[in-house]
């Protein structure tokens, strides 16, 4: 009735009745009331990247980054207290990431034994990702609209009454102030203006080839660091032109690539900062809740210090800085840009690997 099992289970791991846990594509485990691994179904072997031989006997709870999670469950199931737990937890994984999972434990009928059944979150906090990015560009697009807008207004008055003010014979004394309150404006003024931007523009469509992009921007930001930065090319050639507005996607780019340039500054200090510059073409993808039969992925990855973890979940937003003399819409233009060729950016950073992801849609 069952497939011969690749790894003879050791006396201890119990008999036929677990065998056809191995059928499942969910991740089972089934433990003692101490938390010991009595059987591993093929799924989780595969997952945790060992035999069930290995796992058999270790503490299943040393698994998972939150061990006291399931020490806790544990507990609470074997007292009687619920019949069964569940609760989000990361499998670690031997060779891998660790894998966000959904854990139910429910009581077996077997005397004391629990079974642990682990469904993966991967796809679901995916989508739920993306879904909060898409409409977090939404609400900024508006917001931004407003804002800039209000701002604008009332500024072309203050401009007006200070330059009447540098003019006024009797108010000689106050021309040096009121020229900063002209240079302060007409500074707001640009950045509202910057903000406007890529809302206002027309779209140019064009064929755009993403490597013309991607040397275009190399080449601008190696000109502004041509010391102690290096800029890695790692092209896939097969990659289709596709239509778009080109020189608002070198604008995007380069906003990503200067931001990893300035995230090296020590490094580029040293003389081992890099970045790289990575495209790939997906084949049937999934994301903004659509599928698509191809995709440019092009990731810009920096060996920086990593995005500030203060400011991690919130970079995205208008004016959110990290750095010194930052005026943090970078990310914003360069979100708002690949939204409008139906695309999104991600991020992914830890230290020493800061890794911006943009996928487009190709045809
Ligand atoms: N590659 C990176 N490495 C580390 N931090 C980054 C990186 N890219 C962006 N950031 C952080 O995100 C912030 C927002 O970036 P951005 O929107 O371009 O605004 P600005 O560059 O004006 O600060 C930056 O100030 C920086 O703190
Ligand atoms: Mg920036």
């Amino acid at each position: 009735m069952t497939a011969p099992r690749q790894h003879p289970a050791p006396a201890a791991c119990h008999g036929p009745q677990y065998q056809a846990l191995d059928r499942l594509a969910t991740l089972v485990s089934v433990i003692d009331a101490a938390g010991a691994i009595r059987f591993a179904n093929n799924a989780l072997e595969d997952a945790i990247g060992l035999s069930r031989r290995s796992l058999t006997g270790l503490a299943l709870a040393d698994w998972f980054s939150e061990p006291n999670l399931l020490q806790n469950a544990i507990q609470g199931a074997v007292s009687h207290e619920y019949a069964v737990i569940r609760y989000d937890a990361r499998l670690q994984r031997l060779n891998n990431e660790p894998l966000p999972v959904h854990v139910v434990l429910a009581k077996s009928e077997h005397g004391g034994e629990l079974v642990v059944e682990l469904l993966p979150l991967e796809q679901q906090t995916r989508l739920e990702r993306e879904q909060r990015l898409h409409e977090q560009a939404h609400a900024n697009k508006e917001l931004i609209r407003n804002l800039a807008h209000e701002i604008k207004n009332p500024l072309g008055g203050i401009r007006g009454a200070a330059q009447l003010l540098q003019l006024e014979p009797d108010a000689r004394e106050l021309a040096e102030y009121a020229q900063v309150i002209i240079h302060e404006a007409d500074r707001l003024q640009a950045l509202v203006d910057r903000l406007l931007a890529p809302h206002r523009r027309a779209r140019v469509v064009d064929e755009v080839n993403i490597h013309e992009v991607c040397e275009r921007v190399r080449a601008l930001v190696l000109a502004e660091y041509p010391r102690g930065l290096r800029v890695r090319r790692d092209y896939d050639p097969s990659i289709p032109e596709f239509r778009g507005d080109r020189e608002q996607l070198i604008q995007a780019v380069l906003n990503l690539v200067q931001n990893a340039a300035q995230a090296l500054q020590a490094r580029r200090a040293a003389g081992d900062a890099e970045i790289v510059l990575r495209t790939r073409a997906l084949r049937q993808v999934t994301f903004g809740r659509q599928r698509y039969r191809l995709a440019l992925e092009l990731h810009v990855i920096d060996n920086g210090p990593g995005v500030p973890e203060a400011i991690k979940d919130r970079i995205f937003y208008p004016l959110v800085s990290g750095r010194e003399g930052g005026c943090g819409l970078g990310l914003t233009l360069a979100q708002t840009i690949v939204q409008q060729h139906h695309g999104l950016i991600e991020c992914d950073s830890v230290p020493g690997r800061t890794d911006f992801k943009l996928l487009i849609p190709l045809p």
